[in-house]
């Protein structure tokens, strides 16, 4: 799992239905490395014990501002002085208003109110009380003081009503975590991304593929989203679960892939074909299954559309970025790909490397030279490839 860029959270836990999520939450950021404190309410605690939550951040939980065990007797400053940030997830409307309001009748909100931290809320509740005219107010007043709102999602409620109000679920809010801690670097850019392998039918049954298990693409996709982009990423099949808020198409072959990507270019700033696409397809494929006979079967393959050629030779193309996977002479021939293909900035990678893997390691290839990438987890490489994108992309947006 990837280490998180926070290093210490404070987990203020309020009362309502989704302090179960809370119970997850706390699991994940422990498994990412992050020292989480709890604090809870004393409504909280009528949903979720202190002792699941001690058990799981490994520290004790704290609920009540005149707790004895800190040695000068002030939770409520000692708590926020080295913590990165304050996390209130589940925040119900109640704890939302005494927020907006700056209240300290308790230590949650005591704390929030002598932190000197960013401060993160993650609402929960009925969605009649979200649509509240005075939630509502109150939001928006945490937000003009700069607090960072995460969610609600909308869906089924444990109440039977259905509407905004649900929670984020935990893997969700924990990128959206992540996604506001990353440089805007591609804020109003807008990005067209491939990602997967491709599928060239045989028969109704089977096809050509390979082991592209668009991990890649789909991580340079979530870090576009954290910078800022807006982000349409077309998919080959896999297994992958696609970036809160990108634009979703999903393909089969390599035809299907260019007809998307051309359907998809207009007002692009940046085109990034990570795709393994299929370099040949079936000439005749059979829309029924072929039947196992004794006799040598021969397939007959033409040569695809080379996806990113088709793209830059348009006329005013986006910025082209591309990937290669080569088994050997790494550098030599993806340097020769990128200068046949006129690219300005090409991810080159070992087979070996490139298919599967949670973690790769990249060289960006560009007309300055080489750049090495070491091995790292691929949304670390992505940040660091659309880092690397955003200081050569022209000043101006497409409109
Ligand atoms: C069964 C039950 C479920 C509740 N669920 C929620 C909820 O999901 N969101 C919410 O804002 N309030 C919910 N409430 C109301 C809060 O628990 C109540 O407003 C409480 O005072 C909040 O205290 P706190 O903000 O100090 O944690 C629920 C109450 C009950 C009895």
């Amino acid at each position: 799992m990837t280490q998180s860029t926070f290093k210490r959270l404070l987990l203020g836990i309020t009362g309502g239905i989704a302090t179960y999520k809370a119970a997850e939450l706390v699991r994940l950021l422990v498994r990412q490395g992050v020292e989480v404190q709890v604090v809870m309410t004393q409504a909280a605690c009528q949903f979720i014990t202190p002792v699941t939550m001690q058990a799981l951040s490994g520290r004790p939980v704290f609920t009540d501002l005149w707790d004895n065990r800190i040695d000068n007797g002030m939770a409520h400053i000692e708590f926020t002085r080295d913590v990165d940030a304050i996390l209130i997830a589940p925040a119900s409307a109640d704890f939302l208003a005494k927020l907006a309001q700056g209240r300290a009748d308790d230590l949650l909100s005591t704390l929030c109110l002598a932190r000197a931290c960013p401060l993160m809320v993650a609402p929960a509740m009925n969605v009649h009380m979200w649509k509240n005219a005075a939630t509502q107010r109150n939001l928006a007043l945490l937000k003009k003081d700069g607090a960072l709102i995460f969610g609600p999602g909308s869906g089924e409620q444990a109440c039977g009503d259905e509407g905004f109000g649900r929670m984020l679920d935990p893997e969700v809010l924990l990128e959206a975590l992540e996604a506001s801690q990353q440089p805007k670097l591609l804020a109003g850019k807008k990005l067209l991304i491939t990602a997967g392998p491709t599928f060239e039918a045989i028969d109704a049954a089977r096809g050509i593929t390979n082991l592209s298990s668009g991990k890649m693409g789909y991580a340079i996709a979530r870090a576009a989203l954290e910078m800022g982009a807006e982000v349409t990423l077309i998919s080959g099949q896999t297994s992958q679960i696609p970036p809160y808020g990108a634009n979703l198409i999903k393909v089969t072959s390599a035809q299907q892939m260019l007809t998307a990507v051309m359907a998809n270019l207009v007002s692009k700033d940046v085109f990034i074909a990570v795709a393994a696409v299929a370099d040949y397809y079936v000439l005749n494929p059979s829309e029924q299954k072929i039947k196992k006979d004794a006799h040598i079967l021969t397939l007959e393959l033409a040569p695809n559309p080379d996806i990113l050629a088709n793209v830059m030779n348009l006329p005013d193309p986006p910025f082209c970025a591309g990937f290669a996977a080569e088994s050997e002479n790494l550098i030599e021939y993806a340097e020769h790909k990128r200068r046949r293909k006129n690219l300005p900035l090409l991810a080159a990678n070992l087979i070996q490397d490139a298919f599967g893997g949670d973690d790769s390691e990249l060289v960006l290839l560009d007309d300055k030279g080489a750049h090495p990438l070491p091995r790292a987890p691929k949304i670390i490489l992505a940040r660091q490839l659309l880092r690397h994108l955003a200081r050569m992309l022209p000043k101006k947006p497409k409109d």
